[in-house]
């Protein structure tokens, strides 16, 4: 396995396999430019010099920190694997645009559009909402000038062959593949227990996460298809789908153990994404010398 600092016993990265859908490598997670020392690598050793001179080092290693291009990531895993809570954690450091295919389509119940009322009959059977509804709405909001200035943060999409293919075709390439690694019956103890802020949007969980106020508590809501029979025809549907799409994306997903507390986690995302902008600006200084 590949010994880059921020791969341990509970991040593992995959194999790397000929993607049958061609990203860009990510040269970062190879264990030639990365040592678990982190001497070894051109970029640590930026980082090590600059210790050992001056304060101008350092002002380059923090501009080296700020995300020249804009990152393209894209977060997966089980129903409460935890993706929305790390989404709130990697965007407020990050500034990228959300992207949730899950919220996008609950704003269209909401709405009351045909999208939405034949998307439902879906949701409520825990099973993938038809292609022709979610690629389009999806590939309509990464369109959208925010998301091509700031970056952006793909939450549950792709969620089969299928969608990826048609994100390919329109052309959208992901840096990073995060899969959360959650154990089933940590699962259903999140779903039933989640509460969501209808003001804020941010998402509780009464005994993991719960409210800090009386008043939060009060206006708290909980999704319709947050059930514990409803979680576990999701939990079935994401079986069935996750292996066809991570077999397109292998040379760029790192896997990350979600079962540990939301900082712990975050903390190996934030390192996953600091490395892989170094990576990014160095490429990039590279080009322009
Ligand atoms: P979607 O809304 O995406 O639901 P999901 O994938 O089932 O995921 P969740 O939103 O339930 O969970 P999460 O991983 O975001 O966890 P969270 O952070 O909230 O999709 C809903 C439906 O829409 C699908 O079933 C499908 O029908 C349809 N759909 C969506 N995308 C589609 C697509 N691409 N194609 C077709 N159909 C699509 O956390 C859960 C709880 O756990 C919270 O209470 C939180 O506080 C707590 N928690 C989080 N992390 C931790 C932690 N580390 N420790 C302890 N507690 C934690």
């Amino acid at each position: 396995m590949a010994s880059c600092p921020y791969l341990n016993s509970s991040m593992v990265l995959s194999k790397p396999k000929q993607p049958a859908v061609s990203f860009p490598p990510l040269d970062f997670l190879n264990s030639q430019h990365l040592s678990s020392s982190s001497s070894t690598s051109p970029i640590s050793s930026v980082r090590c010099r600059s210790r050992q001179t001056n304060h101008r080092h350092s002002l380059v290693r923090a501009s080296m920190d700020k995300p020249r291009k804009p990152l393209k990531i894209m977060i997966s895993g089980a129903p409460a694997s935890g993706k929305g809570t790390q989404c709130e954690l990697i965007t407020s450091k990050y500034d990228l645009v959300h992207i949730a295919a899950g919220d996008l389509l609950r704003a269209e119940i909401a709405a009351g559009s045909e999208n939405g009322k034949r998307a439902k009959e879906y949701m409520e059977k825990g099973q993938l909402v038809p292609d022709e509804i979610v690629v389009m709405m999806v590939k309509d909001r990464l369109s959208q000038p925010d998301s091509a200035e700031k970056g952006w943060l793909l939450d549950g999409y792709p969620r089969s062959s299928s969608q990826a293919t048609a994100l390919q075709a329109f052309g959208f390439k992901p840096d990073l593949f995060i899969l959360l690694e959650v154990p089933e019956e940590i699962l259903v103890d999140r779903v039933v227990g989640r509460r969501l802020d209808p003001v804020t949007g941010r998402i509780y969980h009464l005994t993991y996460s719960p409210p800090e106020t009386e008043e939060i508590a009060a206006r708290l809501t909980q999704r319709f298809d947050d059930t514990e029979e409803k979680v576990k025809l999701r939990l079935q549907t994401h079986n069935q789908n996750v292996e066809s799409v991570l077999s397109l994306f292998e040379d760029i997903t790192v896997k990350v153990d979600g079962g540990l507390s939301k900082e712990v986690v975050f903390a190996k995302i934030d390192s996953a994404l600091s490395n892989l902008i170094e990576q990014n600006n160095a490429i990039l200084g590279m080009a322009a010398t």
